[in-house]
């Protein structure tokens, strides 16, 4: 795909988690980035020829058994090289240096001083607060190696070794909580490393339409939007590359929030002049989910459903090539591997499509991530209700209505759902809050409404906080909001006589009520 050269840097990943938000920020110092297993070798890095490695922190010590380990050759290749935490120490460790097993560790904040001038820190003050998270530490410095920087438990904070060009700190510069922690990567890549800055929104555009039109060239190409962000943008990017040759197929299940049907037709079909296939399909959903209750059927029928239709409709394309795909850089690293991992992802949104496609993959995101898909997306010129949607479950409304999905149930959860995400706008808090929305309960209660008793369905508001949907927490909205939403949807939403606000967190309870 990167048919255009650009100066990349290696991020060393020693596990959990730490080498994507490295990744992130060096981009955001727009340099791109790419994160390797720390089983490369010194002749796959030097074959890579990276502008530079960044070794990340990871959880183990290096004093355990099966500790990861770099291949010592990667010290000689002459790439600048910066060690974060574990990096740090295995820099120490294989160099000659001493790690001492701690006995209580540091963790949280901790004021680094400086010994003295330092390449790496540049002119920052003489002390500062850093993010640290160790047990071990080093000890003695390598020999060649000088010490420029410590903390009350980390005697040895930052090694330099200017003329091999190794540089490492104890201390987590990727976290915000570190103080000068973006300025000093940026120092370590522009300055130290002495790449140049060029990885913007501008290039971004422009080497994946150029990769685009390498790879389709005057072959037709598919795309499935789902409505959600990722195949927006990489439609919207697809058909900046190859314009009329790509043909968009949107399957409207009848369970889309409101006005999000009309909302993908508008954009793509009005604004941006892509051919749109839409598929208005919500009869035929109503009609299989009929007096299905029990929630994994009803995900399987959707998804079934969905495969079947969108087969169907791009059955009649007949000269297309390729698929369209969406998937982002966090995909890739999680199938284990950028080469060659040309699987379909088993995605909900598409409900894994069929087995006999002989489509080729088309995937214009898979070098990026989320924030710059969203940032791609906006100079794409697509709008802010698209750029910035929450995450939304394939199987759509049906997992939110509990019990059977009918037609009625579909409207007044559109409309109480419309009136939770309206709300949440207006109060500013729609990029703070994960996801917001309404849910459906199968249960009736007793109401009054002016003189008369109701007996009519519950409302569920349902609004969490989280970084990745793996953990989430009841958002703390304000009571005032609370109430507004309550009030407008008893009285704006015929079916309903009581909101309920749901105080789980994830775990237990799970995001989705189904
Ligand atoms: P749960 O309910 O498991 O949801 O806490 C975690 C995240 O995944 C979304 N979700 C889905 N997304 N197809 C999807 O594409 C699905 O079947 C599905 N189920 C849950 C959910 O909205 C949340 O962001």
């Amino acid at each position: 795909m990167n048919s255009v050269a650009r100066p990349t840097v290696l991020v060393v990943d020693f596990g959990a988690q730490y080498a994507q938000l490295i990744a992130r920020r060096v981009r955001e110092a727009q340099v791109f980035s790419e994160i390797v297993s720390h089983r490369i070798t010194a002749d796959e890095v030097r074959m890579r020829k990276p502008a530079a490695v960044i070794l990340s922190g990871g959880p183990k010590s290096v004093h355990v058994e099966g500790a990861p380990q770099l291949d010592p050759g990667i010290y000689e290749l002459g790439i600048p090289i910066l060690g974060i935490c574990y990096g740090c120490q295995l820099i120490a460790q294989q160099l000659g240096g001493v790690v001492s097993r701690g006995d209580k560790g540091e963790y949280g904040r901790a004021t680094l001083t400086r010994n003295g001038t330092s390449k790496l820190l540049g002119d920052t003050e003489s002390t500062f607060s850093v993010w640290m998270s160790h047990f071990d530490s080093v000890s003695v410095a390598p020999e060649g190696f000088e010490v420029t920087a410590s903390t009350p438990d980390a005697p040895v904070a930052v090694l330099e070794h200017t003329s091999k060009r190794i540089w490492a700190v104890q201390f987590h510069p990727e976290v915000v909580h570190t103080e000068h922690g973006q300025q000093i990567l940026r120092r370590f890549l522009h300055e130290l490393a002495g790449i140049v800055p060029n990885w913007t929104m501008e290039s971004i555009v422009d080497s994946q339409i150029a990769a685009v039109r390498d790879q389709v060239g005057d072959e037709r190409a598919i795309c499935g939007l789902s409505g959600g962000v990722d195949s927006a943008v990489a439609a919207a990017l697809v058909h900046r590359a190859i314009g009329a040759n790509l043909t968009c197929v949107y399957v409207d299940t009848g369970l889309m929030r409101k006005n999000e049907s009309d909302q993908v037709v508008e954009t793509f079909k009005r604004n941006m002049g892509i051919e749109l296939v839409h598929v208005d399909a919500g009869d035929e959903f109503y009609d299989k989910l009929q007096g299905v209750t029990d929630p994994e059927q009803k995900r399987k029928i959707i998804g079934e459903t969905f495969v079947r239709i969108f087969e169907r409709y791009t059955g009649g394309i007949k000269d297309a090539k390729f698929l369209v795909q969406g998937t982002l850089y966090p995909d890739v690293i999680e199938s284990g591997g950028r080469e060659g991992s040309a699987t379909i992802k088993s995605h909900h949104n598409v409900g894994g499509l069929p087995d006999d496609m002989t489509l080729e993959l088309c995937e214009p995101l898979r070098d990026l991530f989320k924030d710059e898909v969203r940032t791609l997306g906006t100079t794409l010129g697509l709008p802010d209700e698209i750029v910035w949607r929450q995450p939304f479950p394939g199987p759509g409304l049906g997992v939110r209505i509990i019990g059977e999905v009918t037609r009625d149930k579909v409207r007044i959860l559109q409309e109480a759902d419309a009136i939770v995400r309206e709300e949440i706008r207006n109060a500013g808090l729609e990029r703070e809050i994960w996801q917001a929305f309404a849910v459906l309960a199968d249960i009736r209660s007793v109401g009054v409404m002016g003189d008369e008793r109701t007996y009519a369905r519950p409302i569920i508001i349902r609004a969490v906080t989280s970084d990745d949907a793996m953990t989430a927490d009841w958002a703390r909205l304000p009571h005032e909001l609370l109430a507004t939403m309550s009030s407008r949807i008893v009285n704006e939403v015929d079916g309903v006589n009581r909101v309920a606000y749901d105080i789980t967190s994830k775990p237990p309870g799970t995001i989705e009520w189904e």
